[in-house]
């Protein structure tokens, strides 16, 4: 039985909350997605910022293929948190491979943690990533939600003292930062010859939308041009506190095969606490970027 195009989809977009957020339904992502499904989804993420997809009973491979309509899979560049079974998952769980709990202070989990913080996917690349597509496997009940701001609204509605201080300015992002948040180790010569600091606009130009949002990845951020060091710590932070006010989030509460896919040029996202003993299994693929960041 074949299905004319027409008939494939009925593809519906409810928006999920005046911020950013829309429930996609009428995908099915183990199926091709032709050019007119493929365009109204585009068009919808464009739109929404992030979008959830609900019942996606998909396969790491499937997960990874849907991936590739918008986009080469970006490759986590360490051995951890990186699947061993399919390179371009990266699991954000606190099960291990062979399906066991893992203890808190086990280094993976102390990284995956820092995700409670507020921060945008990659932004330590040359090229950061595009998007994310988040596959709730296990989810979990006792928190772990994740939440998604919205940094065009954000940056238009950023206060004169802070807007005057992002105008025209660059941040480091540097994944070596991520040791100082938490108990994990600094990175070795090599890892941080692997991954060198960048210097990212702080007011960005979406490539697609044309539209301007506040880029910070707070997780990544410890220096900012021009400033001093506890300066430039306090600018990042009051940032990440007025980014991260409800009128500007959409709180995402997971159920199992729900995939959400989020733009990390225009977005920001954390999660909030969850019991470290409640298994949570998450895997994410990542699009790779288009180019550097354009600058505002
Ligand atoms: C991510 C991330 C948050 C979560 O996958 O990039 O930050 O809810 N995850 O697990
Ligand atoms: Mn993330």
């Amino acid at each position: 039985m074949s299905h004319a195009a027409s008939e494939q989809t009925r593809i519906t977009v409810r928006p999920l909350g005046a911020a950013l957020g829309a429930e996609v339904r009428g995908i099915d992502m183990r199926a091709p997605l032709d050019a007119a499904a493929f365009q109204a989804v585009h068009d919808a993420w464009m739109t929404h910022l992030v979008l959830v997809f609900p019942e996606q009973h998909i396969t790491d491979a499937e997960h990874v293929a849907f991936t590739r309509n918008f986009g080469e899979p970006e490759i986590f560049h360490q051995d951890i948190i990186k699947s061993a079974r399919v390179r371009e998952i990266f699991r954000v769980s606190n099960v291990d491979e062979d399906g066991k709990l893992m203890a808190r202070s086990n280094p993976t989990m102390q990284q995956i943690s820092l995700a409670e913080f507020w921060h945008t996917d990659s932004s330590y690349r040359p090229n950061p990533c595009m998007g994310s597509l988040l596959h709730g496997i296990e989810v979990s009940r006792t928190g772990g939600e994740t939440h998604f701001t919205n940094m065009y609204a954000v940056y238009e509605a950023l206060p004169d003292t802070l807007r005057r201080q992002v105008e025209g300015r660059r941040a480091k992002h540097d994944f070596g930062h991520l040791h100082t948040l938490r108990d994990l180790r600094p990175l070795t010569e090599a890892e941080r010859a692997a991954m060198p600091p960048v210097w990212q606009p702080m007011v960005r130009t979406h490539p697609v939308t044309g539209r301007k949002s506040l880029y910070i990845s707070p997780i990544y951020n410890d220096a900012i041009e021009g400033m001093a060091p506890a300066e430039a710590k306090q600018l990042i932070a009051d940032l990440a506190e007025f980014a991260g006010e409800p009128r500007f989030v959409y709180p995402h509460r997971w159920e199992t095969d729900d995939v959400v896919m989020w733009d990390n040029r225009c977005t920001m996202h954390q999660v909030t606490p969850y019991d470290p003993m409640e298994r949570r299994v998450m895997h994410r693929t990542t699009i790779v970027g288009e180019g550097p960041v354009m600058a505002a």
